[in-house]
C-alpha cells in the first residue's frame, strides 16, 4: 500500500468533523455546531445564479476571477472602508477564504518560517501553516482579555521565538469566540507588528457581523496596506457558503505569487458563484443588514440565557458564536459535548477542537432559529440540573 506523506499523516483531523460524525444518524438533534448561516442565500442572488446557467455561463473564467467582480470588490472596499486596491494586480478571487489562507501560506513561507497563530482560532489556521512547511507559534488568548491578542503578547512572542517569525494570523470577529477589535486596539497591534516586521494575514470574513462598534480592516489603517493580506468572502455575510467565493487583497507581489499557485491547483473559482457574488454586491446589502439584526437579537438572548442557567458566557462582539465556560460542571469539554448529545440531543462543539488551551469551553453557534435556541437552552438547563 502507498505510504502517505509524513506531513499529512501527522495532521490531526478537524475536531469539529470528528465530533459531528457522532451527530450523523441521530434523530431530533438540535445542532448548534455548524459554522454556517441558517438562512438560505437571498432569492435574488440564487435567481441570478440559476439564470446564468440558463444563459449558458458554464465556462472557466480568468484565473484571477472575473474582472467585473474584481472591479466591483475594489469599488465596494473603497466606499465601505476607504481602501484602495487595484482590481487587476491586488485582488484575487478564491474558492472561499479557505483556499486563500492556504495560498497565502504557500506563497510566503519557506521551511521553518514561524507564524504567530492565536488560540482559540478557526480550525484550519495551524494546518495551513504546517502544510506549507511553516511552524505555528501559538499565542493563547483567554477570557481575561476578552479572548483578544495583546500587543505585549505579540511583542514577547517575537522576542522569544527569535529569528524567522514572518507573519501573524488574526481573525476578527473571531471564530469561535466572537471577539473583535476596536480601531484603537488594532492601531496598537499594527504598531507592534510593524516594529517586529510581521506580515499580517487578516481574516475578516465576519466583518459585516460586528454588533457593537464599526468594523475596521487592519489594512485600512494608515501605513498598513503593504503589510497586510486582507481576506473576505461571501459565505457568512450573504449566506453563500455553498457558492465557495472568497477574495484576498494585498501587495501585488504577494497576490501574484498566490495567483501562480491558484492557477495550477484550482484554475479559477466557479463561474456560477462569481456571477452570484456580483449580484450580491450589486443589491445584497439590505439582506445582510436584515440577517445581522436577527443574529444580534439571538446573541443577546443566548448570552443572557446561558448566564442565567449557570454557564458563564461573555458577550461576543461579532460573528455568530458564543464561547461559554463549562468549568462549573467539572466535565471536560469533549465529555460535556458527548453527554449532552446523548442525553439531551443538543450538539455543540467542544472547546478542545480549537486547541488544547480551550479546554473548559464549548462553542455554540447561534446561526440557528430563535425557537431552536430557546429549546436548546432549556435542554442544556435540564442536563445541568440532572447532574
Ligand atoms: C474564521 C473563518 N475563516 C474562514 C472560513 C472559511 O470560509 P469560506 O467559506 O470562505 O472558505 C471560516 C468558516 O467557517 C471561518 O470561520
Amino acid at each position: 500500500m502507498i505510504e502517505i506523506s509524513r506531513k499529512v499523516e501527522q495532521l490531526a483531523p478537524s475536531g469539529i468533523r470528528a465530533f459531528f460524525d457522532l451527530v450523523l444518524g441521530m434523530k431530533d438533534v438540535i445542532s448548534l455546531g455548524v459554522g454556517e448561516p441558517d438562512f438560505v442565500t437571498p432569492w435574488h442572488i440564487r435567481e441570478k445564479a440559476i439564470f446564468s446557467l440558463e444563459q449558458g455561463y458554464t465556462s472557466y473564467t480568468s484565473n484571477k476571477g472575473m474582472p467585473e467582480l474584481r472591479r466591483q470588490i475594489a469599488a465596494f472596499l473603497k466606499t465601505r472602508y476607504g481602501m484602495n486596491y487595484d482590481f487587476d494586480e491586488e485582488i484575487l478571487i478564491t474558492v472561499g477564504v479557505s483556499e486563500g489562507l492556504d495560498l497565502a501560506m504557500r506563497a510566503i513561507l519557506n521551511p521553518g518560517d514561524k507564524v504567530l497563530v492565536p488560540e482559540p482560532v478557526y480550525v484550519s489556521y495551524r494546518p495551513v501553516v504546517e502544510l506549507a512547511g511553516g511552524t505555528a507559534v501559538i499565542l493563547k488568548t483567554g477570557i481575561e482579555n476578552g479572548f483578544k491578542l495583546t500587543p505585549r503578547q505579540i511583542d514577547k512572542a517575537c522576542r522569544q521565538a527569535g529569528q524567522g517569525v514572518k507573519a501573524l494570523m488574526i481573525n476578527y470577529p473571531c471564530n469561535p469566540t466572537g471577539a473583535s477589535y476596536t480601531s484603537a486596539e488594532l492601531q496598537r497591534i499594527a504598531r507592534v507588528a510593524k516594529k517586529n516586521k510581521l506580515f499580517i494575514i487578516s481574516d475578516e470574513i465576519y466583518d459585516e457581523l460586528t454588533y457593537d462598534f464599526d468594523h475596521v480592516p487592519l489594512a485600512s489603517l494608515k501605513g498598513m496596506k503593504d503589510s497586510v493580506l486582507y481576506f473576505n468572502g461571501f459565505s457568512k455575510a450573504y449566506a453563500m457558503t455553498g457558492f465557495r467565493i472568497g477574495w484576498v487583497c494585498g501587495p501585488a507581489k504577494v497576490v501574484a505569487a498566490m495567483t501562480k499557485i491558484h492557477q495550477y491547483t484550482i484554475l479559477c473559482a466557479p463561474i456560477t458563484g462569481q456571477l452570484a457574488a456580483q449580484e450580491a454586491l450589486k443589491s445584497g446589502f439590505k439582506s445582510v443588514q436584515e440577517m445581522k439584526s436577527e443574529y444580534k437579537r439571538r446573541r443577546n438572548y443566548i448570552v443572557r440565557a446561558l448566564n442565567e442557567i449557570g454557564l458563564e458566557c461573555h458577550m461576543p462582539q461579532g460573528a455568530f458564536y458564543v464561547f461559554p465556560s463549562i468549568k462549573s460542571t467539572g466535565e471536560k469539554s469533549m465529555a460535556f459535548a458527548q453527554n449532552l448529545l446523548k442525553k439531551k440531543k443538543v450538539a455543540l462543539v467542544p472547546g478542545v477542537a480549537f486547541g488544547p488551551s480551550c479546554e473548559g469551553y464549548v462553542r455554540i453557534s447561534y446561526a440557528s432559529a430563535y425557537d431552536s435556541l430557546k429549546e436548546a437552552v432549556s435542554r442544556i438547563d435540564g442536563y445541568l440540573r440532572e447532574k
